[in-house]
């Protein structure tokens, strides 16, 4: 199978796919469909890259690199005890994040919690349980947490979160360092080193270091690269005024990864040792002693690893206004289970999953069953012409920001989640059932 698909996923002799030795017809049988269907051997290989080239790249120069896993891109309790099976750490966005890292057991003190605007509710329970780290985002923050620490009687370890103006990555709605948007403390401004002098001064805040991400899906190192030049700038600048040399640097994620057949994507074993080499040069022109780095990569984790399989509803042929024609291939999900397509124009691809044809292939759209056109999950795709109800189709590449930004559009139950390895299923998350649908709504008396 191409480079798109997960690795243990194989064509059987009859026509079907395998993935981690589970075909994929039993899957659908036993769990429905539309199911998410993770690769366990795969997204643990992917972890395990990402720490052995990372701690690799960094060790030549003599320092450590913790690799924090964004669970955003993915979060079950079950797949937060595979990152600490692999000796990864958590990046957390939210409240809700950090009860699932808790409940998989992830220790506190290798939890990261993220987030622009922290309830005070959120940053308590960070507190209490004692995550490694907070990245404040915001003085008002700063002054925050520095209170709830003080009531709680505890000091906060913060990571500043810094706006580099480095503008990197895909689709605009994931770049997120450039100076006109809601993250981070602006390095250009002055507003950074700004919050590190307050944050140093906070009587309960305790300055661990700097952060920033840039984006997502970037595959150039010179986004990397940028953005480490600026980030050492600024931690020399503070050492100078301050005499405080922060003795950790994050960098973020965002490795691209290949979404359809031939793209390419940003892969741990080239990014360590170039994005390493980056920061040295950078911190030889800046000057200092090394810090502890750390990076946060989610859907190169997660991404390829996953796929999701749809079955076939309706096929319909259109003409179109060019000639010739499109078939529309129409499946039990949508734009409910894979927002990315209509949120980010994402392009993706699709195979038949259950059999092979000698038909040929025709042009063809897969769409889902919402009351929206643009409810589109692959624009364009040569599928076999004889697709018909009843036929199976998957999608790779939907392991992150699939299941977690899933909603109920339309009335539609949100999938279920499982993982496979050696022949085994695992459910992560459940699929809705219409109860789920009727105890949400609160009926009239
Ligand atoms: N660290 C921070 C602080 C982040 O904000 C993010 C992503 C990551 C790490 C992980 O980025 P990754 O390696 O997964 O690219 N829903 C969008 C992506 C939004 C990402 C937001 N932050 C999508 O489906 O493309």
């Amino acid at each position: 199978m191409s480079a798109v698909w997960s690795r243990t996923v194989e064509r059987g002799d009859d026509g079907a796919l395998r993935v981690g030795g589970c075909d994929v017809r039993q899957l659908a049988g036993e769990f429905g469909t539309p199911l998410y269907i993770v690769d366990e051997a795969d997204l643990r290989a992917r972890a395990a890259a990402f720490r052995d080239h990372f701690t690799a790249a960094f060790g030549r120069h003599g320092t450590k690199c913790d690799v924090y896993y964004a669970s955003k891109s993915f979060l079950s309790s079950r797949v937060t005890r595979w990152m600490l099976d692999e000796d990864l750490r958590m990046d957390v966005a939210s409240g809700g994040e950090l009860e699932i890292a808790l409940r998989g057991g992830m220790p506190p003190e290798r939890i990261g919690l993220h987030g622009n605007n922290k309830s005070d509710a959120e940053i308590e329970r960070a507190l209490k349980v004692g995550v490694g780290r907070i990245v404040v985002d915001s003085f008002d923050e700063i002054a925050i947490l520095d209170a709830i620490a003080f009531e709680l009687g505890v000091t906060a370890p913060v990571m500043v979160r810094v706006t580099t103006g480095v503008h990197a990555g895909g689709h605009e709605y994931i770049a997120t360092s450039h100076e006109d948007q809601k993250f981070g403390l602006s390095l250009a401004s002055g507003a950074a080193i700004e919050a590190l002098r307050r944050v140093h001064a906070a009587e309960s805040l305790e300055l661990q270091g700097i952060h920033t991400h840039i984006g997502s899906q970037i595959l150039s190192i010179d986004a990397f690269r940028e953005s480490a030049t600026r980030m050492f700038g600024l931690r020399a600048e503070f050492a100078a005024e301050s005499g405080v040399e922060m003795p950790e640097v994050d960098l973020g994620g965002g490795y691209a990864i290949s979404y359809v057949p031939g793209a390419e994507a940003l892969e741990p074993e080239r990014a360590a040792f170039e994005i390493a080499d980056a920061v040295a040069e950078a911190l030889k022109e800046a000057g200092g002693t090394w810090p502890r780095m750390s990076i946060e990569p989610g859907r190169a984790i997660s991404g390829p690893a996953g796929m999701t399989l749809y079955r076939v509803g309706v096929v319909k042929t259109v003409n179109l206004e060019e000639g010739g024609h499109r078939t529309y291939v129409a499946v039990d999900g949508g734009m409910s289970d894979n927002m990315r397509p209509i949120t980010y124009g994402a392009e993706y691809s699709a195979t038949l999953a259950a059999r092979l044809s000698e038909e040929p292939p025709a042009l063809s759209r897969v769409v889902g069953k919402h009351c929206e056109s643009g409810d589109v999950l692959v624009r364009n795709v040569e599928l076999p012409g004889d697709v018909s109800r009843g036929d199976l189709l998957a999608v790779p590449a939907t392991g992150a920001y699939g299941r977690v930004m899933a909603n109920n559009y339309n009335g539609l139950l949100r999938p279920a989640v499982i993982s496979v390895k050696d022949g085994q299923a695992q459910v992560h998350v459940r699929r809705d059932t219409m109860e789920d649908l009727l105890s949400w709504d609160v009926a009239p008396e």
